[in-house]
């Protein structure tokens, strides 16, 4: 049996991970409460777990909130995550980090490669950028960092679960149609996870999101279908495209952030689910609950 820990259990990806525990693994799950990855001597405690592996799916994702508070975004997403490097390579423990499409700038109209040149145009981005570069900087460190984008899931919050509650609230709703890029169902990135854990493949940065390139009106126009279809009320929220100078916000998005994910789907041998059958499952899911 292997001891896998876990730092950021109870957020969306860290639930997912919990839920999917392959047989041969014992999976050793903390929350913030259990470990604060900003706390030194908490942190510490992962040294006496023997564990062959730890999954950081802990981070400060409050993208706009980063803008007026860097310091806690560095913290969480650059300080911290150096630490669990160092204690990592200390106990010779493999670590998977998670990392995402916001390290890059946008200015690309072709998916980006694990090898592209990033450039965040937000403390969010750059803070997740200083992490990975942190890593990349550790002698003898054994780690796969995995960039995603646009996550969601039945626990948590993200943008479909604004959506359908949005949808009961409005008779009209306007979304951002020039941000492109990849939605991706923590599910699929949780089992994703897993295939690293267990086949283990060359050390780097890799790309995993659910495949298609859409925009967030795209997105919130199949959230309304689908939903619809689920068995959601028959909402008749008129949703209008906007472009993103019309919406803006204290961070700075990439206009486009989709994701190359062919090393991932090779290392692997994976395919990746369509975006909306993974959105449909999500539903399905987040339905059952209610
Ligand atoms: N969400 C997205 O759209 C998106 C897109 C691209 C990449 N990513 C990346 O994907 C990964 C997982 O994201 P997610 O969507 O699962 O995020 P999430 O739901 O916000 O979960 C993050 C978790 O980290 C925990 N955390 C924050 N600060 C901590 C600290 N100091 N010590 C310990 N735990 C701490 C949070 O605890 P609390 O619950 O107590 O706050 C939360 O449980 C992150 O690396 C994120 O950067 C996410």
């Amino acid at each position: 049996m292997k001891n896998i820990v876990l730092l950021g259990c109870n957020g969306q990806l860290g639930k997912e991970i919990q839920t999917l525990v392959p047989t041969g693994y014992q999976l050793l799950p903390y929350s913030r409460a259990d470990i604060d990855v900003c706390d030194a001597g908490q942190l510490a405690k992962i040294c006496d777990d023997q564990a062959a592996l730890v999954i950081n799916a802990s981070a400060y994702t409050a993208v706009d909130q980063a803008e007026s508070e860097p310091a806690n975004a560095y913290a969480a997403n650059a300080n911290a995550v150096e630490l669990i490097g160092q204690l990592c390579a200390k106990t010779g423990a493999r670590l998977i980090h998670v990392s995402t499409d916001f390290v890059f700038d946008g200015e690309h109209s072709q998916p980006y490669q694990p090898t592209d040149t990033p450039n965040p145009q937000s403390v969010y981005g750059a803070s997740k950028l200083q992490g990975e570069e942190h890593l990349a900087a550790i002698t003898g460190l054994e780690y796969h960092i995995i960039r995603t984008s646009w996550v969601h899931s039945a626990n948590g919050n993200n943008f479909v679960k604004t959506m359908l509650r949005l949808f009961q609230q409005r008779d009209t709703l306007s979304v951002v149609s020039d941000q492109l890029g990849s939605p991706t169902w923590a599910h699929n990135l949780a089992e994703v996870i897993w295939a690293f854990v267990q086949q283990a493949p060359e050390k780097g940065i890799y790309h995993y999101a659910d495949a298609g390139v859409i925009s967030w009106y795209d997105f919130a126009v199949a959230i309304q279908q689908e939903s619809i279809a689920a068995g959601w009320p028959d909402n008749q929220t008129l949703i209008s495209p906007i472009p993103a100078t019309s919406y803006p916000t204290p961070a700075t998005r990439p206009a486009y952030s989709a994701l190359n994910c062919q090393t991932t789907e090779q290392a692997l041998n994976i395919s990746r689910q369509p975006w909306r059958d993974a959105l449909r499952c999500m539903l399905l899911e987040l339905k059952a609950q209610q």
